[in-house]
């Protein structure tokens, strides 16, 4: 603060001197000669009222800052007056001008004097300014050993109230060990932050800093660890739960398709609620229903929106990213159909690659259109036949596992399609559960 003011000073000075100087040379120029033999009248009623200026600002202002300040400018105004008297003298010394001499040197002695004043005002306000700064330094760190006395005090207090709770036989809610705000932004971060903490519902804050009351997976899936957001989850073993009002309710506890002539993609959406996630694990498993035809869907084009395989599509974002696809063979001990049979093997789109599981419920020669085949549950790793082996043992099976290596807040779309009507085809979800981190 004091250094700004002192350019400001610095600055104010150098025009205050200028305008002086140029009104100082315009006097000189006015007058005929510099001769000595007498003090040029203009230039001596200018130098009378800078005098007279100075005065009046010596005796102004009490406030210290302006104070020094107009005593700064002052000072120069002065310290220019002085040399140009002088140098008047000097000029005059050779005549015989005593009137005009002795003037000078009146001049001379009152700004020496006001000099003196007008420099012992400016130590003074340094000397005052100065103080300021001093407290002003020293008013953080008195701040500080407050602020360290306030602390031990309040976590004395602590220890004395938990003390007396014990005495008492009162428990208190002990802030460290249970999870409080500020929210963190996802399960993984809980676990991370509290690593026994329980699988179960939790509050996270989303990308907009707003709370999202979610479930938990804490253990290990997947292989991944634990610290999993459940997004989704489907258990039609339960006889209370019900399929999601988009689906056909089969009696054995299933979802499919409603009723249709042609192909056909129903979809449900899994909302992100705005949760960054860069990972997914899941689960479905399902029932071949009829004649279906794995990746050979002869009648849908290999579009990632349309009916690319009989069964089921995960997607993330729009327009949709793969994530993993359930492919429903034909017959697992013959025509399969599936990617990677020894029989009959159909190629999925590029798009897919490796990302998906194929299996058939049907162990006949050819699949009954009517059927549906719930003795082998499909992608479960289990019941796998002899032409789709290869597709249905899988590592995590029945989970399946991508990571993005990006971090998204899309949501998660889970299409059931087909590319037949429901005459003839259907696949049929038992259960699901989709996690993300
Ligand atoms: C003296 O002060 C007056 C009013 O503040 C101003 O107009 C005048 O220019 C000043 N004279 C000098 C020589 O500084
Ligand atoms: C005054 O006189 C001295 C010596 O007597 C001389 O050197 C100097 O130049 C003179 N000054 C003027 C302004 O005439
Ligand atoms: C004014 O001060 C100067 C030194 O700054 C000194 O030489 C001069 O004699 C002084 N004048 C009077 C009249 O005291
Ligand atoms: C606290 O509880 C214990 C047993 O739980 C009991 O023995 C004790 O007397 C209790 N203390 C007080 C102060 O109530
Ligand atoms: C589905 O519900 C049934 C019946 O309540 C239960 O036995 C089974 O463990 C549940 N499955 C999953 C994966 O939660």
């Amino acid at each position: 603060m004091t250094k700004v003011s002192f350019i400001e000073v610095k600055m104010y000075s150098y025009y205050s001197i200028l305008l002086v100087l140029c009104m100082t040379s315009y006097s000189l120029s006015a007058s005929s000669t510099l001769d000595g033999t007498c003090v040029n009248p203009t230039t001596l009623s200018f130098i009378e009222n800078s005098l007279t200026n100075i005065s009046d600002q010596l005796k102004g202002s009490s406030n210290g800052v302006s104070e020094s300040l107009s005593s700064v400018t002052s000072l120069f105004q002065l310290s220019f007056l002085k040399e140009l008297i002088g140098s008047y003298k000097e000029k005059s010394s050779n005549s015989s001008n005593e009137e005009g001499l002795a003037i000078l040197k009146r001049m001379e002695l009152i700004l020496n004097t006001s000099t003196a004043d007008i420099t012992s005002k400016l130590e003074d306000t340094n000397a005052r300014l100065s103080a300021i700064e001093q407290q002003q330094q020293d008013i953080p760190s008195a701040i500080s050993s407050l602020q360290s006395q306030v602390s031990s005090l309040s976590s004395d207090l602590n220890k004395l109230s938990r003390l007396l709770a014990k005495h008492v036989n009162v428990s208190l809610d002990d802030e460290e060990e249970a999870p409080s705000s500020p929210l963190l932004s996802s399960c993984d971060a809980i676990l991370s932050k509290w690593p026994n903490s329980p699988s179960g519902y939790y509050n996270l804050a989303d990308v907009n800093g707003h709370s999202r009351h979610v479930y938990c997976h804490m253990e290990t899936l997947c292989g991944k660890g634990g610290g999993w957001r459940r997004i989704a989850s489907l258990n039609m073993t339960d006889p209370n739960e019900k399929c999601p009002t988009q689906f056909r309710t089969y009696g054995v506890g299933a979802c499919g398709r409603p009723v249709t002539n042609s192909g056909s993609c129903v979809g449900i959406t899994f909302p992100s609620r705005d949760i960054k996630y860069s990972q997914v694990c899941g689960k479905v498993i399902g029932y071949q229903v009829g004649r279906t035809n794995g990746a050979a869907a002869r009648h849908a084009s290999k579009d990632i929106n349309s009916a690319y395989i009989d069964g089921i599509s995960l997607t993330h974002g729009n327009p949709r990213k793969h994530i993993w696809t359930l492919i429903s063979g034909h017959t697992g001990t013959a025509a399969s159909d599936c990617p990677c049979a020894s029989h009959t093997p159909y190629p999925v789109p590029s798009f897919v690659g490796s990302h998906y599981y194929c299996e058939a419920g049907c162990h006949n020669t050819r699949a009954s259109k009517t059927t549906l085949y719930s003795s082998d549950p499909l992608w479960d790793g289990n019941g796998c036949g002899s032409s789709e082996t290869t597709c249905c043992q899988r590592t995590l099976i029945p989970w399946f596992y991508r990571s993005f290596g990006y971090s998204t807040t899309d949501n998660i779309e889970m299409r059931l399609c087909c590319d037949e009507g429901t005459s003839n085809e259907d696949v049929a979800m038992r259960e699901y559960e989709i996690y993300i981190k």
